[in-house]
């Protein structure tokens, strides 16, 4: 798959500067959102009522959605439905429109099947973030379930996250199929520290209270880092639970180099792809085997194939999601891999580690 002409389009996207490949491709989708089918007709395996799943209430057409960072201003949303997402997290957007750490600040290893970002949330902010999803519901572009993926601006100081967090939720919730608090980027300081019980608890409690006053609550998630200590993920994972919060996403990049093979760029970052799965899928597994059905979970890390995405299922997660793997596996990555999913073979995947074109 990635071997055909995404595989020569690849080599040459991958000679440039990899932001720039991002916008450009941003710019073309963008442009094609406008005209794109979004109603797929029921042949088409995106749509296959045996990969649909129910997930807090919501339907899923299928159980693979686009990672949030992608998309994160809401640009493309009928675009990935087009090419066959099941569901797309937008974001992070945070309270303040911000642009994000100073370029370079994304990389590519592939050697490693790999990303390193350093972004630091460059955003047009949450308000900005809920037009245009409101706008594409609207116009009657939005087929999948959409989250919002809500972080901590950089200006504003640890001890008012919870508002900036609140002020996002107040403004995303209305237009958003589901919510998360993604306490978990390793790009903003002192971010991840609102892992921390008190910190987490005076983050979540407001959303939930506005959550009580709905007649339709909104689903919410956490998104977690895989270089927490197990313990620690543990405490999150209990936290979460007994808060009422629906479920988590496990996990976000890390910090760790542990495992690379190719050159590594300097300075700091999370790596993503290939490397993550492993860890975050143990993460994953840990989580479930002590919560048991309190949480629901969102696999995401390291995904490229079907076989991938069936070790995250095995682990305990509902539904999953990707960014390298589909950086790597192109257009044609989901429809790939949930062909893949829905014939339960392993060597049905033509994403498998030996099929993807470095
Ligand atoms: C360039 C880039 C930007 C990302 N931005 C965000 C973000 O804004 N918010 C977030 O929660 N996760 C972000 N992520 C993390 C992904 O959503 C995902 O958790 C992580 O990349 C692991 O999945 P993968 O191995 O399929 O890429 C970003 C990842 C990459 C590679």
């Amino acid at each position: 798959m990635a071997g055909g002409w995404y595989g020569i389009a690849r080599k040459l996207a991958f000679t440039l500067d990899a932001e720039r490949i991002h916008r450009l491709s941003m710019t073309g989708l963008g442009a094609w959102s406008k005209v794109c089918r979004v109603d797929l007709p029921v042949d088409d395996i995106a749509r296959d009522p045996a990969l649909a799943r129910t997930v807090c209430g919501i339907t899923f057409p299928n159980p693979l959605g686009l990672a949030a960072g992608f998309d994160k201003d809401a640009e493309c949303l009928p675009a990935w439905t087009a090419l066959g997402f099941g569901f797309v997290e937008v974001g992070t957007v945070t309270r303040h429109p911000q642009p994000g750490n100073d370029r370079p600040r994304l990389f590519r290893l592939p050697d490693d099947f790999a990303l390193m970002n350093r972004l630091g949330f460059n955003n047009h902010g949450a308000e900005a973030c809920a037009r245009r999803l409101e706008a594409w519901r609207r116009a009657d572009r939005v087929k999948v379930p959409i989250g919002v993926n809500l972080g901590k601006s950089k200006v504003t100081p640890a001890q008012d996250a919870a508002d900036d967090y609140a002020f996002s939720f107040g403004v995303t919730a209305d237009v958003a199929d589901y919510v998360v608090v993604n306490v978990s980027s390793p790009n903003t300081p002192g971010l991840r520290d609102l892992q921390q019980s008190a910190a987490l608890s005076a983050i979540l409690d407001p959303l939930q209270n506005w959550n009580a006053r709905r007649s339709v609550r909104r689903p919410l998630f956490v998104k977690l880092a895989p270089d927490l200590a197990d313990e620690d993920a543990i405490a999150v994972a209990r936290l979460c639970a007994a808060r009422g919060i629906d479920g988590l996403i496990v996990s976000n990049t890390t910090i760790s180099r542990a495992g690379l093979v190719g050159p590594i760029p300097d300075g700091s970052g999370g790596i993503s792809g290939r490397p993550l799965m492993e860890r975050s899928t143990a993460l994953l597994s840990l989580l479930k085997a002590d919560v048991g059905d309190a949480l629901v979970f969102i696999g995401v890390g390291g995904v490229f194939s079907a076989d991938d995405a069936r070790q995250k299922f095995a682990a305990g997660a509902s539904l999953v999601q990707a960014y390298t793997g589909f950086v790597y596996g192109g257009p044609a990555f989901p429809r790939e891999l949930l062909r893949g999913v829905r014939t339960p073979q392993p060597s049905s995947s033509s994403l498998s580690s030996s099929s993807v074109v470095a």
